[in-house]
């Protein structure tokens, strides 16, 4: 048993998520977390709404609302989402809880007592017209390293440095045009150049990552500059230092505050849970392992910005220094970073109306379909193209007349002939050969899952759920009604390699497996679903805010199943099935592609 935190990307609160985002961070966290847990893993699931920083006022300043506003309405509608797709976080939680506050100050004053974080003075855009502060990302122009001439003021896309604003050629701002102007302010840089060493010795062990992942990552480090934690800004944490606190124009940066969320959230569980202390095993311990969803935008933050928070907050840096009151905090053991998902040959854009809601998606179809879209044909190592045709394809094709196919002719038949699940006689080979596959298959997909292949893992699932279904075919039970013994020991091997395979599904398809498992005659629950709670802010009464949270474990008092098969019961009453998956039929195809023009 191992301390396992699966740490998926906070969603900005600044709108309603679509498909792309979840297909990189949801699904693929959730499917590893519960496979970890049902492998016998103590698995720790954070998140929350990532609710500060330009994002958030841009945005409300478009419907007229106030900052906090915006975040409460997203916050509240990402959070009813993720729950409905079944995402088993253990808390998903948001970044403007006093909690979160307070671990963000005490990490900024440790990173600050240890030396790294360092006072200079930047020149920062104002907007002429306005005299607001222009943040790097609303600054647009040429790249001065490639030449790329959309690259932003933070960052550019194309060959993937880091920025500053002032560097580029023809900066012009993104919101009206005009030409910014540099000014004079003070800010706090954290000391990247610090951690060069420390974090190069760390990333040349993480030899089983994703190879563009560790690529990128490792050439991040080619050239390392102090990066400011701190803005111009009214929106966000305020920096906890004499002279800064209370000014109300100087916030800390939201990416220092975003991936602090992490061990926060972490903390919050713990305080929720009764044991206020819980969260080291998953942070202070060694031996403890954490794995981090996010597409690949946010692979700089979470290789190289929030390791080197880890390490600065540990005094692990070229300086030295002394943990503070967390203890020595563990880096990251695999930043799992996903490619993105287009739409029908664009990119998704929710301002150009090239989009699907997660919303809309799961008002329409089932969750498991969207889920099992994503597992077998997401964007895991590179790029893919959502297309509704393919949707349809894969689950009509795949989940319908595959494995629903498969679980529905088992339970009819079993209905039929007993009424229950059948008492076998001798097995022949074939059936202990049927039997052997599904055993395997534990093994084989649980290690896919485990080292995150998942279109793999789904693949070896589905080749099984194949095998199962010719072993109907060549035993033939519709022609076994004059010998019992022989179709009872048919239909008790089928029942039980259909309880094999859901097992095995189960972290995909989770809505549809406690179907399964109910089909069969199973009671109370196989396969666990979030709920959402109204909580209350722990260090404030008057705040209540939604959280996602559940019972997952195993074992005692637990109700996860174990990833092994599990022996069916002769004589557990089985009834007349109906379809756990729907067909779709050929009209959504031109449903929704009519509902994508129309919107953009
Ligand atoms: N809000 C960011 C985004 O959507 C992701 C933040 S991940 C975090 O790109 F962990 F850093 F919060
Ligand atoms: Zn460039």
């Amino acid at each position: 048993m191992t301390h396992i935190l699966s740490a998926v990307a906070w969603p900005y609160a600044n709108g309603p998520r679509h498909i792309g985002h979840v297909a990189g961070f949801g699904v693929p966290s959730d499917v590893f977390s519960r496979h970890m847990r049902m492998a016998g893993h103590d698995v720790l699931m954070v998140s929350g709404t990532d609710e500060h920083g330009t994002p958030i006022l841009v945005q409300a300043d478009k419907e007229g609302v106030s900052p906090q506003q915006l975040a409460d309405r997203y916050n509240r509608v990402i959070t009813e989402d993720l729950q409905q797709l079944g995402l088993t976080y253990d808390l998903f939680t948001r970044t403007t809880t006093r909690n979160h506050y307070a671990v963000v100050q005490e990490m900024f004053r440790t990173v600050h007592k240890n030396g790294y974080m360092v006072e200079q003075k930047t020149m920062g855009a104002i907007s002429p017209s306005t005299g607001r502060t222009l943040p790097d990302r609303y600054i647009e122009g040429t790249c001065p390293i490639c030449g790329y001439d959309g690259a932003r003021g933070d960052q550019c896309d194309n060959c993937g440095n880091q920025l500053d604003a002032i560097d580029l050629i023809n900066p012009k701002s993104k919101i009206n045009g005009e030409t910014p102007k540099f000014v004079e302010s003070n800010h706090f840089f954290l000391d990247l150049p610090a951690f060069v060493d420390a974090l190069g010795d760390w990333l040349r062990t993480r030899t089983a990552w994703r190879p563009n992942v560790l690529k990128f990552s490792l050439n991040l480090l080619d050239d390392v500059r102090p990066r400011a934690m701190t803005r111009d800004i009214d929106w966000g944490i305020p920096v906890p230092l004499d002279g800064w606190e209370d000014n109300p124009s100087k916030r800390l940066y939201v990416w220092f505050d975003a991936v602090i969320g992490y061990l926060s959230a972490s903390i919050e569980w713990a305080r929720r849970s009764g044991d206020p202390d819980a969260w080291r095993a998953f942070w202070n311990d060694p031996e403890a392992r954490s794995y981090y969803f996010m597409g690949k935008d946010n692979i700089t933050f979470h290789s190289q910005i929030w390791p080197a928070e880890l390490l600065a907050y540990d005094g692990r840096g070229s300086k030295g220094g002394a943990p503070g009151p967390y203890g020595n905090l563990q880096l990251p053991t695999e930043v799992v970073s996903s490619e993105f998902l287009n739409v029908e040959g664009q990119k998704f854009s929710s301002s150009r109306g090239v989009v699907i809601y997660v919303r809309d998606m799961l008002a329409r179809y089932q969750p498991d379909a969207f889920r099992y879209y994503v597992a077998s044909a997401g964007p895991e190592t590179q790029d893919v193209d959502f297309t509704w045709a393919d949707f349809q394809r894969r689950t009509n094709d795949e989940l319908v007349a595959g494995w629903g196919n498969l679980v529905n002719r088992t339970a009819s038949m079993v209905h039929k002939n007993f009424g229950a699940i059948p008492t076998p006689g001798e097995r022949h080979p074939v059936d202990e050969g049927v039997l052997a596959t599904t055993t395997t298959a534990f093994g084989r997909v649980g290690e896919l899952i485990a080292t995150h292949r998942q279109r793999a893992a789904v693949a070896e699932a589905m080749k099984t759920v194949g095998e199962v279904n010719k072993y109907v075919s060549d035993t033939e039970p519709w022609k076994l009604k004059t010998d019992p013994e022989r179709l009872g020991t048919v239909l008790h091997t089928v029942t039980q390699a259909v309880s094999d395979l859901n097992t095995i599904l189960s972290p995909f398809l989770p809505h549809s497996a406690q179907q399964v498992h109910e089909a069969f005659g199973g009671t109370g629950t196989f396969a666990p679903q979030p709920r959402i709670d109204e909580v209350t802010d722990l260090d404030d009464d008057s705040r209540r805010y939604p959280i996602i949270t559940g019972d997952y474990r195993q074992g005692e008092g637990g109700t996860v199943p174990a990833w092994e098969p599990r022996p069916v019961a002769p004589g557990t009453p089985v009834g007349k099935p109906t379809p756990v998956f729907t067909k779709l039929d050929d009209s959504i195809v031109e449903d929704e592609l009519d509902r994508l023009r129309e919107s953009s």
